[in-house]
């Protein structure tokens, strides 16, 4: 990683932040179906620690990149209920989003490998879903061990789901 970025988790004085980076994330999608819309209910929680853990990318004070871990079921839920998983800790990795100028440096993959190994929650399984055409979002998440389990239709867009064993 360049020396002045860095990674850390995000605190409730982030939010302007993170709010700016997802309305440019959310205007420079390359395809539109490769970003579920935001859930009020989930955006109400991002900074609600037993539900939600987002990590930022920083380039000196700039927020340029984010990743969150998701902890409830309103979140992971379906994804969970295509897996006929046994009962057991779950999270799921998503809203991985990097500034278009700062792509292909890896900050998907150093995000979600901080947030992976923080796992606060002693996690067993984590899940996370792509769209089959979104391949950065696929290769950052198959260099972290993700393991491809199905493909599915969530709200309408196409989704693969992947697994990744504690
Ligand atoms: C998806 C996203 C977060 C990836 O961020 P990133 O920091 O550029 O991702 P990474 O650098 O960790 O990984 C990208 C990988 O895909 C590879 N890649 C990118 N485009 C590729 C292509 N067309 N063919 C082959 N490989 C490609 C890169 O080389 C890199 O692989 P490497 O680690 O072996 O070098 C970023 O593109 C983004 O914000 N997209 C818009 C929002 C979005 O789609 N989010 C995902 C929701 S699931």
């Amino acid at each position: 990683m360049e020396n002045n970025i860095f990674i850390r988790k995000l605190a409730l004085n982030d939010k302007p932040q993170l709010d700016d980076l997802i309305k440019k994330i959310e205007s420079s999608l390359p395809h539109h179906d490769w970003w579920l819309p935001i859930p009020q209910e989930a955006y109400d929680h991002f900074f609600d620690e037993s539900w939600t853990l987002f990590c930022g990318a920083f380039d000196k004070e700039k927020l340029i990149g984010a990743s969150a871990l998701f902890f409830n079921e309103f979140e992971y839920g379906k994804t969970v209920s295509y897996l006929h998983l046994p009962a057991q800790k779950i999270a799921e990795i998503g809203r991985c989003m990097v500034l278009p100028d700062y792509r292909g440096k890896q900050l998907m993959f150093q995000m979600n490998e901080f947030l992976l190994n923080i796992n606060p929650r002693k996690i067993d399984s984590f899940v996370a879903t792509a769209h089959p055409d979104n391949i950065s979002s696929i290769k950052s998440l198959e260099k972290s061990g993700f393991i491809k389990q199905a493909t599915f239709v969530k709200f309408d867009m196409k989704r693969n789901i992947y697994l990744k064993k504690a």
